[in-house]
């Protein structure tokens, strides 16, 4: 399969058009950007890293019935993909009071919620990707009610897994951001990346910070953080 032109640059992506129309390639780069787009930076090995952890994890849940745009790793950095339309949505999973829901709350850092807290923002740079309910995803056409319960069911069936697998490798799963698309049948599947860029996770032990949070907050070691995290999952 061959690279034909450039259909999207994103912070921490590219995505290209190949020769077979079902298909893109990722690729992914060391940029890093935070508080949307207003700190930005690079983050060395970055790009290989969230390539593969990302590839990892989506396999590990297509395993466990999640249908994902995952295809096949090219390289460190390229990966291709199914073709989908992003439904315009950012749906953040969360079990520990952690960044914006902690402030929000204004709860402490760290605090278990009594039960999985689901939230969509819709996904636009210009408008600071704002929080929305199920009523307005409805009413605004985002998606339909069923490609959103079916959202909804999937997230979090892939917090059971994901929680579970990483409870494995000394990681306590704080948050995470999905997205998901619809392939050209109007299949949902689970796109764009799963990786220290777009999820908190914790030193189960020692409560150290093995993620973007890092960059965010200045607190360095974030090289470091992302090795680490490959490391534990991949055993490198
Ligand atoms: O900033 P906030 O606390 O709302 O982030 C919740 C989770 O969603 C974090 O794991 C963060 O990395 C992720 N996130 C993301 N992309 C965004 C917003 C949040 O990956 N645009």
């Amino acid at each position: 399969m061959e690279k034909t032109v450039q259909m999207y640059e994103g912070k921490a992506k590219k995505v290209f058009a190949t020769d077979d129309k079902r298909f893109c390639i990722v690729s992914y780069k060391d940029d890093a950007t935070a508080f949307n787009g207003q700190k930005k930076g690079t983050i060395m090995g970055k790009g290989a890293i969230n390539n593969r952890v990302t590839n990892h994890l989506m396999k590990l849940l297509e395993k466990n019935g999640i249908p994902t745009h995952f295809v096949e790793e090219l390289s460190d950095r390229e990966t291709v993909v199914k073709k989908v339309s992003i439904v315009p949505l950012e749906v953040i999973v969360r079990n520990i009071a952690a960044g914006s829901l902690a402030k929000r709350l204004g709860l402490e850092e760290g605090t278990k919620m009594k039960r999985t807290v689901l939230e969509y923002c819709y996904k636009d740079d210009e408008l600071g990707d704002p929080m929305v309910n199920e009523y307005h995803i409805l009413a605004m056409e985002y998606a339909t009610k069923e490609e959103l319960d079916l959202i909804a069911q999937y997230s979090l069936k892939v917090n059971q897994v994901l929680t579970d697998y990483l409870k494995d490798a000394n990681i306590e799963l704080i948050d995470f951001k999905l997205e998901f698309g619809k392939t050209e049948d109007g299949t949902i599947v689970l796109a764009d990346e799963i990786s220290p860029d777009t999820c908190r996770f914790w030193d189960s032990v020692s409560g150290e910070k093995l993620d973007k949070d890092r960059f965010r907050r200045d607190l360095g070691g974030v090289e470091d953080a992302y090795n680490e995290i490959l490391k534990r999952l991949l055993g490198e």
